[in-house]
């Protein structure tokens, strides 16, 4: 549908969202990357979807703004329902709830408790569109997504679909409603209008964003990298580069050694499996890659 249509806006600047397996270094990678890019005439905005707070916990940062800055060029913002529920209520909450309202007896939070147990991707939906908005806004020329782990990534990715689907069938039911005229139609003009929004918010991620993956050479990492593959091109995303961490570079000592001889057959089943990948190697760091320093050091290597 609009897939084709030039005339939407998606927005301009760069969009590079940052996936993996959970603890694998998606929130390190995301910092470092979101710290390389912030300069002058260039805002960067890390924003996180992942309900724990870890930008702030590694750029060290008390302030619980959102967003929160970082540095000159350099802001943080993490997510959480109250946000999404926040988007909702802007987007189509009220709105859908003046309608059913006019016929059911419920109350505005329980309406939305309702509304996120029928439509359970409905905050995944929203925090999509919540980037493709702030893209759209043009306040930050590189937004760097720093995502939850992966089972919550697909289903994020997945959720503009299964609404979709929803979607087609809804009109069906809701025009059986016993309703005059007059209510029935607004609750299908927003129906339609929430489709658009979901097919919108396809594209935005087919187009606008570039998706980093991050990995470990370990055996059950490994072993996932293939579905993760499989699941993001069905909807035709296109993983650029695939971030190698927590690669055993120094062996002086019989414990790395053994760990180092380990990983070498994993990294060579990923460098044989994805050769068509940018594929860029981090190093295991004996201290916690935590503060701005820190993360200079992971930022040369990933942009030398
Ligand atoms: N190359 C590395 N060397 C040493 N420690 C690392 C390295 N990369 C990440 N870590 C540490 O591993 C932990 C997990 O990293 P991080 O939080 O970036 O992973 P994540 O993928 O974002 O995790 P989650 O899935 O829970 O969000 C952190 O304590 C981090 O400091
Ligand atoms: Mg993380």
């Amino acid at each position: 549908m609009s897939g084709t249509d030039s005339q939407v806006d998606r927005g301009s600047g760069s969009i590079t969202m940052f996936t993996g397996k959970g603890g694998v270094g998606k929130t390190t990678c995301a910092a470092a990357t979101a710290l390389h890019h912030s300069s002058p005439g260039n805002r960067t905005l890390a924003i996180s979807t992942d309900a724990t707070p870890s930008l702030s916990h590694i750029f060290e940062l008390t302030d619980d703004r959102k967003p929160a800055r970082v540095r000159d060029e350099l802001f943080i913002n993490e997510l959480g329902e109250r946000e999404v529920k926040e988007m909702w209520d802007k987007k189509f909450g009220r709105e859908v709830y003046g309608v059913f309202s006019s016929f059911i007896s419920i109350k505005y939070p329980e309406f939305v408790e309702f509304m996120t147990s029928v439509l359970p991707g409905l905050s995944d939906e929203f925090m999509v569109d919540y980037i493709r908005e702030l893209s759209l806004h043009g306040e930050y020329e590189t937004i760097i997504w720093d995502t939850a782990p992966l089972g919550q990534t697909l289903a994020l990715l997945e959720t503009p679909a299964l609404l979709a689907e929803h979607l087609r069938m809804a009109p069906r039911i809701y025009s059986r409603l016993k309703l005059g005229q007059t209510s029935r139609e607004p609750i299908l003009d927003i129906l339609r209008r929430w489709e658009n929004l979901s097919a919108e918010n396809i594209d935005f991620l087919k187009d606008r964003v570039k998706f980093v993956m991050v990995t470990i050479p370990e055996a059950l990492a490994v072993e996932q990298l293939d579905g993760t593959f499989r699941a993001l091109s069905e909807y035709s995303l296109r993983v650029k580069q695939l971030i190698i961490n927590n690669v055993v570079k120094n062996e002086d000592s019989e414990f790395m050694s053994t760990k180092a001889s380990q990983q070498k057959e994993y990294l060579k089943t990923i460098y044989e499996k994805y050769s068509d990948l940018e594929i860029i190697e981090l190093p295991m760091f004996p201290y916690e890659l935590k503060g701005v320093d820190r993360l200079r050091e992971i930022e040369k290597i990933l942009f030398q």
